[in-house]
């Protein structure tokens, strides 16, 4: 990896291990202009792609003409109403009420290790590992400095970058939109691929055409969404695991925003992604600063395998802080599903000794332990312990936990308040709301208005306390409605804009406080199922509920969206109960397990009153979630079919590093009649390497599985799994 800047030319160089992204800038007023980005250049000299000495590209002195260039020249962070009518990185109001801007070349450094995001997730690197180069633009005539920052992390294609504004005027100006990336490249054949959904149907993979004009994803909703991922990519061989250029765009980032790519009259193209703008106005008064959130950016020459695999090591590598990142997470048995609010102490006591039995590790008490909490239309906020369910206090039932030989761990969703409650009975100002406005409940809850700082000190000293009370080991933290009515009664009428993104910023605060308090604690994030599985949670929790939909087939396909981009580590998965709650199917209890083990994998059934074949059967799942752990965690992620898109069977690998192992599963959705063996394609084993398939006497080069691939034999009957495992020899 190195940054160059080349004095002579003018031009900035970026070269990650297989990759280079150049800059260059404008002589004259300083334009600085994306160049290149794509498979490694030789070539220290771009400079040639500004095109200056074309005549309709030559600013200063073709006046007569002068948006020719500007709205051409490929801004690697655009402007607005001056000349380029491009979808622009940022728009400004100054206290004039103009909201002309045009950012040009200051100065800018270079160096190794990279800067922390002051309240912000955001990938982190050390002198050795990663470099920085920023680069400062300015407006003289709207007093406005952005520091563009670029940061790289050795061994990885990956570029993250971030935008950082300054009020260098005397007067307060309001940031209308900031992109913390916009990337300006031409049509080379892409679709356009991101991730869309819905409750119980995350992450659904969609190829789109780029058509002229916009084309886009965005959440308004106050989190990263179910509805769409803050992800995108461009592709040239539509789903291609090997083959074609992807350009891909990740958001650290929890709130709303949008993200898309803009193509111009010419044909070329604008991708962009950051906050939304929609709702969103920052007052920056003189001296302030306003910092955006990261994004991440990847190029693959050789399709979308070599793109998830990067982000899966940027993640775990430079993401990721908790602790339990690199271990084995206790196997959990969580009793939502097995009882939803109707429980009390000696059920969860029963749960536990037989879960104790089937070598499970740890008991997770969901929704309902608090308040009058009988159904969801009560008690949030009131994080005291209802002592009718749990009898003799909490501390009692985790005790008794722990004395059966289990951890304990538990729910809570601390960013809510329910009308019905002792909080809003105290506070009902607490609540995110318009004055005058009758508030718009979901799920029958409010969101408390964390831009205060006095309902975030009351709230976290409420989790300390609970926290404090007994050996509570981990925390699943959920957020079950999204954001609407945005008025916040602590903030002036200028600043009411600003409350999605304050909200973030508040709950990461709260995060921040709650994993540096309690350093040993397993958070896991959670939000109606899989609606803030995003990079910026991941600063904070090593592992997120995916989806509430627990169907091992349905799940083929959430998963398989997810661990597009995330880590299978971090990716929530249990074994639940059939018929399943969510789409009444029943599938085999082997599938069920086989599919959970791509994730943090752990049970959410009612242990007591499984079928007595399915209870035997859960040591063994154990078992084997021991023994193939570290390929999970560690490994390299190959998808080999997808069901998603075959709409017969899924298969999908992990590699060890080292090439000596690795573990396959295969699930065949559906039965063909009359059907015939079927040819799987490995790739990623090392091709000399001879692996012996566990089980079997067939010993097979890893070249051979590669080109000729591994036989599956039809199995008798829909939802069928199996796992194959190989072993160098
Ligand atoms: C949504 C979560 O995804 C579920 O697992 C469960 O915790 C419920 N909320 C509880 O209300």
């Amino acid at each position: 990896m190195n940054i160059t800047f080349l004095e002579k030319d003018r031009v900035f160089k970026i070269d990650t291990e297989n990759t280079s992204y150049v800059m260059g800038i404008v002589d004259g007023e300083g334009f600085l202009g994306h160049l290149y980005y794509g498979d490694k250049l030789d070539d220290t000299d771009a400079s040639y792609l500004l095109k200056t000495i074309e005549p309709q590209y030559t600013p200063s002195t073709n006046m007569r003409d002068r948006s020719s260039f500007l709205d051409r020249f490929p801004f690697e962070y655009s402007s607005n109403n001056v000349g380029d009518y491009r979808k622009s990185s940022i728009e400004i109001t100054d206290s004039n009420g103009h909201t002309g801007l045009l950012l040009c070349y200051e100065s800018h450094n270079i160096f190794n290790g990279k800067k922390a995001l002051e309240g912000l997730p955001a990938t982190f690197g050390t002198e050795k590992d990663s470099m920085t180069l920023e680069i400062t633009l300015a407006d003289k005539v709207a007093g406005i400095k952005a520091v563009l920052s670029y940061s790289i992390f050795e061994g990885l294609d990956a570029i993250v970058r971030s935008v950082k504004l300054e009020n260098v005027s005397s007067d307060t100006v309001y940031l209308d939109k900031v992109m913390s990336a916009t990337v300006d490249m031409d049509q080379d054949g892409f679709k356009l691929l991101t991730l869309h959904g819905s409750w119980a149907r995350e992450r659904m993979m969609d190829f789109r055409e780029i058509g002229y004009g916009d084309t886009s994803i965005e959440s308004f909703r106050g989190e990263s969404s179910h509805q769409f991922q803050p992800f995108m990519a461009l592709v040239q061989n539509g789903d291609s695991q090997d083959t074609g250029k992807v350009y891909s765009v990740s958001f650290v980032y929890s709130g709303n925003f949008e993200a898309g790519v803009c193509k111009s009259q010419f044909g070329s193209l604008r991708a962009y992604m950051g906050i939304g703008a929609k709702n969103f106005r920052w007052k920056l008064k003189s001296g302030e600063t306003f910092q955006a959130p990261e994004v991440v950016m990847t190029y693959s020459g050789c399709g979308l395998g070599k793109m998830t695999r990067t982000l899966h090591d940027l993640y775990r590598t430079h993401l990721i802080r908790s602790k339990y990142k690199d271990l084995e997470r206790p196997v959990l048995i969580n009793n939502w599903e097995a009882t939803y609010f109707d429980f009390d102490s000696d059920k969860l006591l029963a749960i536990a000794r037989q879960a104790k039995e089937c070598g499970i590790e740890m008991l997770v008490m969901d929704d309902g332990w608090f308040g009058e909490r009988n159904d969801d239309n009560s008690s949030l906020g009131d994080w005291f312990v209802n002592e009718n369910k749990l009898k003799g206090g909490l501390k009692k039932l985790v005790d008794g936990v722990n004395d059966i030989g289990l951890k304990f761990g538990i729910w809570m969703e601390p960013e809510m308040i329910s009308p019905k409650s002792k909080l809003f009975d105290e506070h009902p100002d607490w609540a995110i709301q318009i004055s005058g406005r009758v508030p718009c409940r979901s799920r029958n809850q409010l969101v408390l208005d964390l831009t205060r700082k006095e309902v975030r000190d009351y709230i976290y000293d409420r989790i300390k306390d609970i926290l404090n009370s007994a050996n509570i080991e981990y925390v699943k933290w959920d957020m079950n409605r999204q954001l609407s009515d945005l008025g916040s009664l602590g903030l002036d009428k200028e600043s009411q804009g600003e409350l999605s993104h304050r909200y973030m910023l508040a709950v990461y605060e709260l995060q921040e406080r709650l994993v540096t308090d309690f350093p040993n604690l397993l958070l896991e994030n959670c939000s109606g199922g899989g609606a803030r599985f995003d990079a910026g949670m991941l600063y904070y929790s090593p592992q997120i509920w995916c989806s509430d939909d627990t169907d091992a087939i349905e799940r083929l396909k959430i998963q398989e969206g997810t661990s597009l981009i995330f880590p299978l580590s971090t990716m929530g998965a249990h074994v639940s109960d059939c018929p399943n709650h969510t789409v009444g199917r029943t599938t085999p209890f082997k599938t069920r397990g086989d599919v959970a083990l791509a994730g943090t994998f752990g049970y959410e059934l009612d242990v007591t009153k499984i079928p007595e074949a399915d209870r035997k059967d859960i040591p063994r799942q154990v078992g084997l979630y021991h023994k193939y752990n570290h390929l999970v965690r560690g490994g390299d992620y190959y998808r080999i079919a997808s069901y998603q898109r075959n709409h017969e069977y899924d298969a999908y690998m992990v590699v060890s590093k080292d090439k000596k192992e690795a573990l396959i599963t295969y699930v065949q959705v559906v039965a063909s009649p009359n059907g015939m063996r079927k040819l799987l394609r490995v790739p990623g084993l090392d091709a000399d390497i001879s692996y012996r398939i566990e089980g079997s006497d067939v010993r097979v080069l890893g070249s051979t599985l590669e080109k000729a691939g591994i036989v599956i034999n039809p199995k008798g009957g829909d939802y069928q799994s199996e796992l194959i495992h190989l072993i160098a020899e």
